[in-house]
């Protein structure tokens, strides 16, 4: 096992930092030559038979879910195709009516899960086209869709999935992108894109090369019990992938709310017992969450924000910041996911929680 984890004092804290590497994996050979769109070959669709989808119905569990709620907000903006996502467990037993054109998509790191097999099972037996998204090669999920995009994030051994959600969350950019450009995305909006996914590895290294700071903070945070996670637009998502990070290694009662929510309810948890993680990046609703986070203050909640480096985050603004690269929309959630990641990996190690293999948990559930 040492051998394995080489420099690393654990699975998950090595997935962390691999992620470069399972970006450009999944982005290999799967772009046009004139890098305008992305390429997939393994989806088995034509493009006149992608041109007549005109709806998405996602299915996942866990963490997968979450990347299929980013894949929602992508889809939505640059293929303008209504976008549906469901917990598998749900869908199974609902009689959600869906159309000939609908098309279904199931993502699952192991390709094993029990509840996103029958989910996948119920589908096809009405009749629908159902294409997959696993980094499980040959697992039974592969091979019961009708086609599908391989993670090759490689093999993920710590229990709470990292590497293998940004590989997902980059691969529903890259089909937002496939499907915008068969539709009303330009050329030039193809290539910024395209331009945008070849930088992340290098973005996600950007990030990661910040651990130490982050650790330092997080050994401010380690002795709390309540958390909130907040975000807008595809940080939403974000927030409740930090949120069950946190839950998931360190035990601690973390929830995930789209910011302007926060006033429906979450700011009655609001106190010096219970810090808040805002993601704040620039863009459409940056000054709205700014007011969010003093709100938070006011109430004497701690903030820590995730921001845009070299953008007009106030000085002083938060108790605690953290810098992201300011880069295209489509790679956002992925720069804001390493942060959320580190932070919850050091607290729990702080806490001396058993990273890889937290209580309860499993890394595949194949069981209803
Ligand atoms: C378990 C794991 C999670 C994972 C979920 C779905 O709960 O602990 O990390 O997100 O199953 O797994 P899948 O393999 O379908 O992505």
């Amino acid at each position: 096992e040492q051998a394995e984890l080489g420099a690393f004092t654990h699975y998950m804290e090595k997935e962390i930092f691999e992620q470069p590497m399972a970006l450009e994996n999944a982005m290999r050979g799967r772009f046009s030559d004139d890098e305008s769109t992305s390429k997939f070959g393994g989806l088995n669709l034509d493009a006149r038979e992608f041109r007549h989808v005109d709806r998405i119905v996602f299915l996942a569990c866990g963490t997968a879910w979450h990347a299929c709620l980013v894949a929602e907000y992508l889809i939505e903006k640059y293929a303008r195709i209504p976008v549906e996502v469901e917990y598998a467990s749900e869908f199974r037993y609902r009689n959600a009516p869906l159309d000939k054109n609908t098309l279904v998509f199931v993502i699952s790191q192991s390709g094993e899960t029990l509840d996103t097999l029958e989910a996948l099972r119920e589908a096809k037996r009405k009749g629908y086209r159902v294409l997959g998204i696993t980094n499980g090669v040959g697992s039974t999920i592969a091979r019961e869709t009708d086609g599908g995009v391989y993670q090759h994030a490689g093999p993920e051994i710590g229990v709470a999935s990292t590497k293998a959600f940004t590989s997902q969350v980059l691969i529903g950019g890259m089909l937002a992108l496939h499907l915008g450009r068969m539709r009303d995305l330009s050329f030039s909006d193809g290539r910024e894109m395209v331009k945008a996914f070849r930088s992340l590895p290098g973005l996600v290294s950007q990030v990661l090369g910040q651990a130490e700071q982050i650790k330092e903070i997080a050994s401010r945070y380690t002795d709390y019990e309540d958390f909130l996670f907040l975000g807008r637009q595809s940080m939403f998502p974000i927030a409740l992938e930090g949120a069950l990070k946190l839950k998931e290694i360190s035990y601690i009662h973390a929830e995930g709310y789209p910011a302007a929510e926060m006033k429906h309810g979450p700011i009655a948890l609001i106190s010096e017992k219970c810090p808040s993680v805002v993601l704040s990046p620039h863009g459409d609703t940056f000054s709205k969450v700014l007011s969010n986070i003093q709100e938070t203050r006011a109430r004497k909640g701690r903030v820590i924000a995730i921001t845009s480096a070299g953008k007009d985050f106030p000085e002083e603004g938060a108790d605690d910041v953290i810098h992201i690269p300011h880069a295209h929309d489509c790679v956002m959630p992925i720069l804001a996911t390493i942060p959320l990641q580190l932070l919850a990996y050091y607290i729990a190690v702080n806490r001396e929680c058993d990273v890889d293999k937290p209580r309860n948990l499993a890394k595949s559930v194949t069981v209803e």
